[in-house]
């Protein structure tokens, strides 16, 4: 016997014994990371040595726990989502912006298809490809890399000469729409799932637990976008150029592929792919436009969401009319109105859809609705339904228009509109119902304080019976006081308990995050909590130090101060500390970082780097525990400097700041 035959036997016998205790006697006798792991390292051989596969195996089983299938991998640099435009105008504003920011007016934009399905990375070093990932959160995603072995465009080795030390190739994984059909009638006939669309096909195919199902299921790979780690090809300087030598070391890129100079092309190309679309063996949702000079993409970067040098410029997807039932005003955790229109259910592109948001006030008055109106929905970018518009003709003229209200829905507290964020908002609080639920469900969520149990159908009782009126009193929640509600008994109320008591130990982030301070979502509590390290620094932090910080705009410093300037939020805060408990370990946040050197410090950025994109370098020096600040002042610790130094370089040398220049920076990091 072979010593991978006995490993793989070994594995086996593992496995097959814990799924025995697990499924049979009811027992956990390991964790479900070495669970896990077992079975990974078992496809993993297998994978390699295809001909030791036997059918009993436990990777042949189906139904082995789905939803923690794949190991988890982190990003060398975030996988981004795109800006998204439907119309020319919004097309044209990106491109001034653009042009108003480079110092050559003539620049050249790469016009490429969108597909509809699903993004991957993929990790080539020395040629070989060694991991493949989908995007997850962004920073974090799936290791996929046998599913994506499996497809069979992508090389597992890359032919041709100049091979980089590691290339990362990103791309999309879709589905034909003729394949995607037969695969329904073959799971028709077979009675197994079927897919609603083709994009859904590919995801269920990419993220199969057995690879062998995804090399069945014909998946297409589209690359759009390289990052070639050594300076070995530097003259590949343009988008453009990036993907043709992608296609000579025989990765696929689409050949709807075109280089414009004016925007009169990019409306041309798509004008021709919105008409021919629908006769396209696959789904696309809109082109893609980019920034063609690679130094101009790294000198623009990007914002937590999307870079600055590109843009979806999306379809309308199909239309269909239908009866407007009503619309209702939703409040919702901070207070936001926001319309939604209730329509009879209709189909779109494989989806019952009964319901769109309208947005806001100004697009209700611009709509100019009526109940029983005729109307048109379709998904926009092919998601997300939206209410196009009513038509006319068939218009009652005793209607009852839908006017937007001045009283809050829920608590009828007068309305406030604020033209800057174009929002109305009810400011009752929480002693609106509708906030105070969601807030409450909010501060105990996942992300949150994250208790277990404490879902909205519970806490909306517990605000009934009067139990609860602020996240201070669940932690004097007795037992008797939950096994009043529906379907809770003696040990479900121990285990809310329970997790109740156990969330008083959170983080920083978690905490921040829990309060809900309107626009603070994840990322920026992240942010916030490694800039102030201590609560107190960040109640009384005024709008110029968080204004300061890299990725905070005027808007959410403006919330954070509005918010800590309000006297019953701050009550609330000293309380859940002093009175109830809630504790975080300051030096968690200083322990998530490696190195010592950019440890709090204040860092500024200036000029253009030659080995980082202005991001990557943020994404790199804030995870050494950098605070990345947009302006020196004399509290700057360092600037660091590459091409094209502006004002800043010489304001650091006026105030005797540390400089760094980038061959430095890269000894440093
Ligand atoms: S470039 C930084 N090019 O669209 C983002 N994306 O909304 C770089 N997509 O998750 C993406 N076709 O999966 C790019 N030609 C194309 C694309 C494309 C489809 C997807 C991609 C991404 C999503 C963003």
């Amino acid at each position: 016997m072979t010593s991978i035959k006995k490993k793989i036997d070994k594995l086996r016998k593992h496995i097959l014994q814990y799924e025995y205790f697990y499924h049979v006697l009811n027992q956990s006798i390991v964790s479900d990371a070495e669970y896990d792991y077992l079975l990974n390292q078992l496809y993993n051989l297998e994978l390699q040595h295809q001909e030791l596969i036997t059918s009993d195996s436990p990777t042949q089983k189906i139904g082995i726990n789905l939803l923690n299938k794949f190991k988890k991998i982190k990003h060398f640099f975030p996988m981004l989502s795109l800006e998204n435009t439907f119309d020319f105008n919004g097309y044209l504003n990106f491109e001034k912006r653009i042009k108003k920011f480079s110092i050559i007016q003539e620049q050249s934009f790469c016009c490429e298809l969108k597909f509809d399905g699903i993004a991957i990375s993929i990790i080539y070093e020395e040629g070989i490809l060694m991991r493949a990932g989908t995007r997850g959160d962004g920073y974090i995603g799936e290791n996929i890399t046998p599913n994506v072995k499996m497809i069979k465009s992508i090389p597992l080795k890359l032919k041709g000469s100049c091979i980089p030390k590691r290339l990362e190739v990103r791309g999309e994984v879709f589905m034909m729409k003729s394949d995607f059909l037969r695969l329904n009638e073959k799971s028709t006939i077979n009675t197994n799932k079927i897919f609603s669309n083709p994009r859904n096909a590919a995801a269920g195919s990419l993220r199969h637990i057995d690879p062998k199902i995804t090399a069945q299921r014909k998946l297409i790979f589209s690359c759009y976008s390289c990052y070639i780690l050594d300076e070995t090809q530097k003259e590949l300087n343009t988008h453009y150029l990036q993907l043709m030598q992608c296609i000579k070391w025989g990765l696929p890129v689409n050949e709807e592929l075109i280089v414009c100079s004016s925007s009169q092309e990019v409306l041309n190309f798509y004008k021709k792919f919105e008409k021919i679309r629908s006769k396209l063996d696959f789904d696309i949702d809109g082109i893609v436009i980019k920034v063609n000079s690679i130094s101009l993409q790294n000198q623009l970067g990007s914002n937590t969401k999307s870079p600055r040098w590109a843009i979806a410029f999306k379809f309308f997807s199909a239309e269909r009319i239908t009866k407007l039932n009503n619309v209702k005003f939703e409040v919702g955790r901070t207070g936001v109105i926001t319309p939604v229109a209730y329509f009879d259910p209709v189909n779109i592109s494989g989806v019952i859809i009964k319901k769109a948001s309208l947005h806001n006030k100004n697009e209700i008055e611009k709509l100019n609705l009526h109940v029983n109106d005729s109307v048109i929905i379709c998904r926009s970018g092919d998601v997300i339904p939206k209410l196009l518009s009513v038509i006319k003709a068939t218009q009652s003229i005793h209607a009852k228009k839908i006017v937007f209200p001045k009283y809050c829905p829920i608590c009828k507290t007068k309305l406030l509109e604020n033209p800057e964020e174009k929002i109305v908002r009810c400011h009752a609080g929480l002693t609106c119902d509708a906030q105070k639920k969601k807030f409450l469900h909010h501060f105990f969520s996942k992300k949150s304080l994250n208790v277990n149990g404490l879902g909205p159908k519970i806490i909306n009782q517990l605000i009934t019976k009067n139990y609860v009126k602020n996240p201070i009193d669940f932690f004097y929640l007795k037992s008797s006081d939950l096994m009043k509600l529906k379907n809770i008994n003696y040990k479900k109320s121990i285990r809310i308990i329970n997790s109740i008591n156990k969330c008083k130990k959170t983080t920083f982030k978690s905490f921040i995050y829990a309060l809900g301070i309107p626009n603070v979502g994840e990322t920026v509590s992240n942010k916030i909590a490694c800039h102030f390290v201590k609560l107190d620094e960040l109640i009384h932090a005024d709008f110029f130090q968080l204004n300061n910080i890299e990725g905070i705009g005027r808007v959410i410093s403006k919330n954070i101060v509005n918010y800590f300037s309000i006297s019953s939020n701050y009550n609330m805060i000293i309380k859940l500390v002093q009175q109830v408990g809630i504790f975080w370990n300051e030096s968690e946040v200083i322990v998530q970082h490696k190195s010592t050197y950019f440890l709090g410090k204040k860092v500024v950025l200036t000029g253009v780097f030659n080995s980082f994109s202005r991001q990557k370098l943020i994404f790199i020096l804030t995870n050494l525990g950098a605070k990345i600040l947009n302006n020196i002042s004399r509290n700057t610790d360092f600037l660091i400097y590459g091409k094209k130094i502006g004002s800043k370089f010489y304001k650091a040398q006026e105030l005797n700041i540390k400089i760094i220049n980038e061959e430095k920076l890269k000894l440093l990091i």
